[in-house]
């Protein structure tokens, strides 16, 4: 069967500034929350620290060549707010403006679309310590970052996301193992609210601006849960806490149909988690889009027999790597209920997916990744068959062009199609390379 996608089709692969740049005191840069807490002992995988990273700072030019190699259509990146405002609401950085305009500029020439996320987890750590997203004045800091990032880039870049997977703030305010590190969950919640403030804020600025060629989006990431019996009162609660209470629905709701979900109104009422809100928020937060970014990695189906109550990651929510069962055959229901449920109209993208694996020293293995071209088609194929039944996805980005900082595993999982010698820093293509090479020039796969 030949998986062919539509015509126009976006092929792409995606990374952030924190995970790829290196250069966190380069270029007049001022320190990120992750800068700091990825140096405080004990909290990454193996101690990694972005300090260099794959230096993508320097090597921006040979990144775009590998994609210019690989055929994609668009880039996926993000700005480093403290790049462009070192400490968050003062001066601007004119060497972290002339940075991000020598890598579209390069993205342009080489005829890759730019699409870029304003905030994807770096904060201006001097930000972070006036209380970072719990702090209320934070819409007014993102709103200037914002209007920087428009005045000078505006028109270059065709998709603008304003956020990526919010649910960051939540879990490195709530759970501890993201930057801040902080484990409240009230204050993880006024975050949230804050961050979608934010976002209706920054929606509202671009509006304002008449740009000719730019789209503005978000992008929340969809790690559905499913009860592994309908019938069990407990997989049915499991699944629900975990999609409604500390997941997609804290954001895909006030996004797309204003206010918290009933489910989550109550639960943080009962906890005495609702945030402050003031009038006039939820028109703020649902803005009309132009199109919706979801990432997808899997589907978990919660069996409580097993896992003794908690969710089919053994975990207690959140975003998680190492799921334990592959799920992906059910991203055409997930997609097709989640567009349904908050009636998204607008086109959708795949925005991020992709597939760690683990940092094995030997290094062969690693760049034999046939696993990584077996779970790609296992998505591609479930995603070409949502298109063909009327969900309008428009493009597909790989998660990630290169092994990079993946957060708390530090440089333990490798996400990329090339292979990062952090010693060397060469990238060394993978055979997922080749694969997805020959996915863009067929506009799809044969099997
Ligand atoms: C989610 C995030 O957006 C990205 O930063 C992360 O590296 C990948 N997915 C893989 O976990």
């Amino acid at each position: 069967m030949k998986y062919t996608f539509p015509e126009n089709f976006i092929w792409g692969v995606a990374t952030a500034a924190q995970q790829i740049e290196g250069g966190i005191t380069e270029g007049g840069r001022g320190l990120s929350n992750w800068d700091v807490f990825s140096h405080i002992p004990g909290k990454i995988e193996g101690g990694g620290v972005t300090d260099v990273a794959c230096d993508s700072y320097h090597r921006y030019e040979e990144d775009v060549a590998l994609m210019k190699k690989l055929g994609v259509k668009s880039y996926r990146f993000s700005f480093s707010w403290p790049r462009i405002i070192p400490d968050g609401c003062g001066e601007v950085n004119p060497e972290g403006i002339a940075y991000y305009r020598k890598l579209i500029d390069c993205l342009k020439k080489n005829g890759i679309v730019p699409n870029a996320t304003m905030f994807h987890w770096d904060l201006p750590y001097a930000l972070q310590v006036k209380g970072g997203f719990g702090n209320r004045n934070m819409t007014g800091w993102f709103k200037r970052y914002a209007e920087v990032l428009l005045d000078n880039f505006g028109n270059d870049i065709e998709y603008w996301v304003t956020f990526n997977e919010p649910i960051a703030t939540y879990v490195g305010n709530a759970k501890g193992f993201f930057a801040p590190g902080l484990s409240d969950d009230a204050y993880a919640r006024q975050c949230c609210h804050n961050l979608l403030v934010c976002h209706g804020e920054a929606v509202k600025l671009f509006r304002s601006r008449n740009f000719k060629n730019a789209k503005i989006g978000i992008v929340v990431d969809v790690w559905k849960h499913y009860p592994a019996d309908p019938e069990n009162a407990e997989d049915v609660k499991t699944a629900e806490f975990s999609n409604e209470i500390e997941g997609y629905g804290m954001f895909l709701n006030p996004l797309f149909l204003g206010g918290y979900s009933d489910i989550l109104t109550r639960y943080m009422e009962e906890n005495r988690l609702t945030p402050e809100i003031q009038p006039g928020d939820f028109d703020t937060i649902r803005q009309k889009l132009d199109f919706y970014g979801m990432n997808f990695y899997n589907v978990l189906i919660d069996d409580t027999r097993k896992t003794g109550g908690k969710n089919a990651d053994g975990s207690e929510g959140g975003n998680f790597q190492n799921r334990p069962e592959s799920h992906t055959e059910l991203l055409e229901r997930v997609l097709s209920e989640t567009v349904e449920k908050y009636k998204i109209d607008i086109p959708v993208m795949i925005s991020e997916n992709g597939l760690p694996q683990h940092n094995d020293p030997d290094r062969e293995k690693v760049l034999d990744d046939q696993e990584r071209i077996d779970y790609v088609k296992s998505v591609l194929k479930p995603l070409h068959s949502a298109i063909s039944h009327g969900i309008d996805v428009r493009g597909y980005y790989l998660w990630s062009l290169m092994d990079n900082f993946e957060w708390s595993a530090g440089f333990e999982a490798r996400f990329g199609l090339y292979y990062t010698d952090y010693e060397t820093l060469e990238r060394i293509p993978k055979k997922s390379a080749g694969w997805y090479a020959s996915v863009i020039a067929d506009n799809g796969f044969e099997e």
